[in-house]
């Protein structure tokens, strides 16, 4: 790949007495990677990465992100535009084929997930066995994972055709799942999707629709759920679109690299946070609306607290998609004239931070999960689901990312290496002689 001046750049590496050149790659924005992977070959050495905060594991068209200005695009599309004027259903769709559909074939597409929205009936019992207590995100892996006995169409198959139908369930029946999921939960009849509404509108209704309360359709939720969809629909290499290429390269179905891909999304640390944010604002609330022990804690390095919602690997700035959530959150509460303590708490926490020495060092800002939770309880999602909302969010993201590792025709398996510090060799000790 050759740089500005029309040069292939290198990289010198000198290391046990050899001096190796290496290739620099170029990103199309101007990143910079040194391609190692012939430095075993030439050298003997790995490299050490844990977290892998310096590790590309991939080439992609995908998303792009500058975390230093808190830049968020999907496939060159600045996400606050696709925000501002899209919706869910084409963004995935932008996200998953790389361009945005004409009318024809978004409408095409919609069809598709019209035609794709039921579930197998006896899904149901599943979901009725399931104990109780179980965290509707388990809940969720599993049943992707399920898919598979249902509708067993793809493994490793290249048609095109089978592919995008696959693809397209998987996007159409997660919605289902995550609110039938909730309607059995609460020991209620389950909703089924209409056709005459919108994939954002329908998953609303078939959560919220019941026989004694029928469920008003309101534009404002309809347009805040896009948003906080769209804000979620991809976010190029984080743990678990890492995940879902990392099982997929083991040519598993397509299900169960989503399903592995949901299961890493479960913790605090990643999706889970949004849920985590909403109990340290009730918590906060139950203190009296004293902030300032839950920054002290923050703070304390002999305490493993953390402030949630704050923070990010990549993000060294203002998380673009927090801006945007933060707005949303407030127009939605206003259009539906809702007063909802914890926005106050939340924005009163986000100013202590943002001012504090210990904040600023760090370079923490509020992500995406920050506001988001006020947004799902404005809409009435139970805080047990966040997460999930988050999921069927980044559903788009995770295809496109497994989409993008099929189609290379260099696809390999995953397989990291590791520096072993354990025994030396060793040897059995019959267990009669052991002290
Ligand atoms: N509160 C207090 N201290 C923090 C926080 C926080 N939220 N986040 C990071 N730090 C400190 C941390 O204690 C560490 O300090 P030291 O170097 O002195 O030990 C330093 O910052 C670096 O932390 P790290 O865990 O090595 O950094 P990371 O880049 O791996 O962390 C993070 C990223 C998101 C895991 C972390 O900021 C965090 O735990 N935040 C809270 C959870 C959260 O909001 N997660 C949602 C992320 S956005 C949604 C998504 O994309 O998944």
């Amino acid at each position: 790949m050759k740089n500005e001046n029309g040069f292939q750049e290198t990289a010198s590496l000198t290391v046990g007495g050899k001096t190796v050149q290496l290739p620099v790659i170029i990103g199309s924005e101007g990143e910079r990677a040194i391609d190692i992977s012939s430095l075993r070959e030439k050298t003997g050495y790995i490299t050490l990465d844990p977290g892998l905060g310096n590790t590309g594991i991939c080439k992609s068209q995908i998303t792009f992100m500058n975390g230093e200005e808190g830049i968020l695009r999907y496939r060159g599309i600045p996400v606050d535009e696709l925000a501002e004027h899209s919706t869910f259903v084409e963004t995935a769709y932008l996200l998953i084929n790389g361009i945005l559909p004409t009318r024809m074939q978004l409408n095409k597409f919609s069809v598709q997930l019209n035609d794709q929205s039921l579930v197998h009936e006896d899904m149901k019992g599943f979901y009725q066995n399931i104990p109780p207590r179980s965290h509707p995100m388990g809940i969720l892996s599993s049943m992707v994972n399920t898919l598979e006995s249902f509708y067993p169409i793809l493994k490793t198959t290249t048609k095109i055709e089978e592919i995008n139908t696959t693809l397209t369930r998987i996007i159409s029946k997660v919605r289902t799942m995550a609110a039938m999921s909730y309607k059995i939960s609460r020991g209620h009849r389950v909703v089924y999707p209409r056709p005459d509404l919108c994939y954002c509108g329908n998953f609303l209704n078939m959560m919220f629709d019941s026989p004694v309360r029928p469920y008003q359709l309101d534009k404002s939720a309809i347009k805040a759920l896009n948003v906080f969809w769209i804000l979620h629909a991809d976010h190029e290499q984080n743990c678990s679109t890492s995940a879902v290429r990392l099982v997929g390269s083991g040519r598993v179905n397509v299900y169960a690299a989503i399903s592995a891909g949901i299961a890493a999304l479960w913790g605090p640390l990643h999706g889970g946070a949004n849920q985590a944010v909403i109990e340290m604002l009730e918590a906060i609330q139950a203190n009296g609306g004293n902030i300032s022990p839950f920054v002290e804690r923050a703070k304390d390095k002999n305490d493993p607290y953390r402030l949630m919602g704050f923070g990010h690997r990549v993000y060294k700035a203002y998380d673009p998609r927090a801006k945007i959530i933060n707005k949303t959150a407030h127009a939605l509460l206003e259009k539906m004239q809702i007063s909802d303590p914890l926005l106050d708490i939340a924005q009163k926490l986000e100013q202590v931070a943002l001012k504090d020495d210990y904040f600023i060092e760090y370079r923490l800002y509020p992500n995406v999960d920050f506001y988001s939770g006020i947004v799902l309880r404005a809409l009435g999602i139970p805080t047990n689901m966040f997460t999930v909302m988050f999921a069927l969010g980044r559903m788009p993201g995770w295809i496109a990312q497994w989409k993008e590792d099929a189609d290379d025709p260099n696809w390999r398996l995953y397989r990291p290496r590791q520096i072993y510090i354990g025994q030396n060799t060793t040897h059995y000790i019959p267990i009669e002689e052991r002290v």
